[in-house]
């Protein structure tokens, strides 16, 4: 029994750090942190205008973002790598 509950913790956690990309941006380099921001400059505006005006991220605070996204990543089908310089973006302003 004791067996079968570890296991399903270790399942539960393995497939929680797998659905979770959005999040190491606070360990990103320098170089890479700037790339992700450009490429998440020119994504905000074709994602996050498509189905209501695309929020600034002044407009928020940058945990609020993290919870946002998670949100709208679903709402718009987005792709993990899309979402996350969006993120990277949105937090940056
Ligand atoms: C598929 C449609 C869709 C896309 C794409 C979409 N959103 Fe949304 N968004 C919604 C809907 C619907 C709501 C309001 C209802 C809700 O929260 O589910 C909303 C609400 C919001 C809110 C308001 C939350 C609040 O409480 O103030 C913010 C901020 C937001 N979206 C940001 C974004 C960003 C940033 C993107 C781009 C990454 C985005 N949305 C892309 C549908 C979308």
């Amino acid at each position: 029994m004791k067996r079968i509950l570890a296991a399903i913790v270790l399942a539960t956690l393995a497939i929680g750090y797998a659905g979770v990309p959005v999040s190491a941006q606070e360990n990103l380099s320098a170089a890479e942190h700037r790339r992700l921001f450009r490429e998440g400059a020119k994504l905000w505006p074709v994602y996050c205008n498509t189905c209501h005006n695309a929020r600034p991220g002044s407009e928020k605070a940058p945990y609020e973002w993290d919870q946002i996204m998670m949100h709208m990543r679903t709402l718009g089908n987005i792709p993990p790598d899309d979402a996350n310089a969006i993120l990277v973006y949105l937090k940056s302003r």
